[in-house]
C-alpha cells in the first residue's frame, strides 16, 4: 500500500491568504525554514493505479496536477480516483468535491451525519447531482464493521467515531453525534500492515487508543501545538478543544499520548499555519523529533 500526502495543512493552508501571523509572514518573506502546504487530503493505493482519495480539499486541482501517478491517461477523460472517503463535512475536507464535477459519477463514502450536512447546510452532494452525479455509500460505524471498495480490493477500511467537532455551519457543532468525525484504519490485506488516519481528533478514548497501538503508521491530528494557540498567535479566540483538536503540548497532549507507542511510525498531519512545528528550526520541532514524531509535508510518500 502506498500513501501520498496531497495536502498536509489545516483549513486555510500555509501560508493562509489573509494571514500575517509569525509563520505566514516569515514564510512569505523567505525568513522561515518551512515548506508551504496545501489543505488536508491523502490518497491511498494498493496497486499503484486505483487511488482512494481521503477528503477533497479546496486545493485539489493543484494537488492532483502535482501528482502525475493519479492521472493514468487511459482515455480522453480519465482519473485514477476510484472513490472519495470523507472524514467529516468540514469545508477544508469537502469543497474540493465541486472541482471534481466534470467526471463520471463520484463514488463517495461518508457517514450518515456527514451525508446530512452535505445535503442540507452545505448541499454539495445535491448540487453534484446536476453535474457528475454521485453514488453514495454509507460508512459503517458498528463494532467490528469494515468495508471494501471494489477497485481497491486488497484494502480493508474500518472507521471509528471520533470526539472532534462538526463544522461551524452544521446543526451538530454544539450537539455532537456519532459519525460527525471519523478516523479510519486502512489495512493492506496482502501484507497485513495498516495505517490509521485521523486528521481531526479531539480526544483519544479507548477504541482510538487500540487503533493507535495496532497501526504500523499513524497520520493524526497535528493542528495545534497549544490549546490557546489562536489567541497566542493573535488570530482568534477559539481554543483547540472548541474546534475539536487535541494540541501536541501538555501533560495529556498528543506528544504524551504518542510517545509510548512503540509499533507505529508517528506522523502529524493537518497542521495549522500558526503551529510552531512548521518551523523546522523551532524548539517545538526539536521536541517532536526527540519523541520520534514526524510532520507530514505535501508530496510525502509512505509505503506499508
Ligand atoms: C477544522 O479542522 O477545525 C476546520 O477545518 C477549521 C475551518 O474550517 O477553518
Ligand atoms: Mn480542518
Ligand atoms: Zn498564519
Amino acid at each position: 500500500m502506498q500513501i501520498r500526502v496531497l495536502g498536509s495543512a489545516a483549513g486555510g493552508g500555509f501560508p493562509q491568504w489573509n494571514c500575517n501571523c509569525h509563520n505566514c509572514s516569515r514564510l512569505r518573506q523567505g525568513r522561515l525554514n518551512a515548506s508551504a502546504r496545501t489543505q488536508s487530503s491523502i490518497a491511498v493505493t494498493s496497486d499503484g493505479t486505483n487511488w482512494v482519495l481521503f477528503n477533497a480539499s479546496p486545493d485539489i486541482r493543484a494537488q492532483l496536477e502535482s501528482f502525475p501517478d493519479i492521472q493514468p491517461a487511459r482515455n480522453t477523460r480519465d482519473t485514477g480516483i476510484v472513490a472519495v472517503v470523507l472524514m467529516d463535512s468540514q469545508i477544508d475536507h469537502t469543497t474540493g468535491l465541486l472541482i471534481l464535477r466534470e467526471g463520471n459519477p463520484l463514488r463517495i463514502y461518508c457517514t450518515d451525519m456527514v451525508y446530512e450536512d452535505l445535503t442540507t447546510g452545505f448541499p454539495v452532494l445535491r448540487m453534484l447531482e446536476h453535474y457528475c452525479g454521485i453514488e453514495r455509500h454509507p460508512v459503517p460505524l458498528g463494532p467490528g464493521e469494515s468495508f471494501t471498495i471494489a477497485e481497491a480490493a486488497s484494502l480493508r477500511f474500518t472507521a471509528v467515531a471520533l470526539r472532534s467537532k462538526a463544522p461551524p455551519y452544521s446543526p451538530h457543532r454544539h450537539d455532537p453525534h456519532e459519525g460527525d468525525n471519523i478516523g479510519m484504519q486502512v489495512e493492506n490485506l496482502e501484507t497485513g500492515r495498516s495505517l490509521f488516519y485521523a486528521p481531526g481528533l479531539g480526544l483519544i478514548d479507548r477504541p482510538v487508543q487500540r487503533l493507535l497501538e495496532a497501526a504500523d503508521c499513524l497520520l493524526v491530528d497535528g493542528t495545534f501545538w497549544r490549546q490557546d494557540e489562536m489567541q497566542w498567535a493573535g488570530v482568534g479566540t477559539k481554543l483547540a478543544s472548541d474546534m475539536g483538536h487535541l494540541p501536541q503540548s501538555g501533560d495529556d497532549g498528543m506528544i504524551a499520548r504518542l510517545k509510548p507507542l512503540t509499533r507505529p511510525r508517528k506522523i502529524l498531519i493537518h497542521i495549522n499555519n500558526t503551529n510552531p512545528i512548521l518551523d523546522e528550526d523551532s524548539p517545538e520541532r526539536t521536541q517532536l523529533r526527540a519523541a520520534g514524531i514526524e510532520v507530514a509535508y505535501d508530496g510525502m510518500e509512505i509505503t506499508l
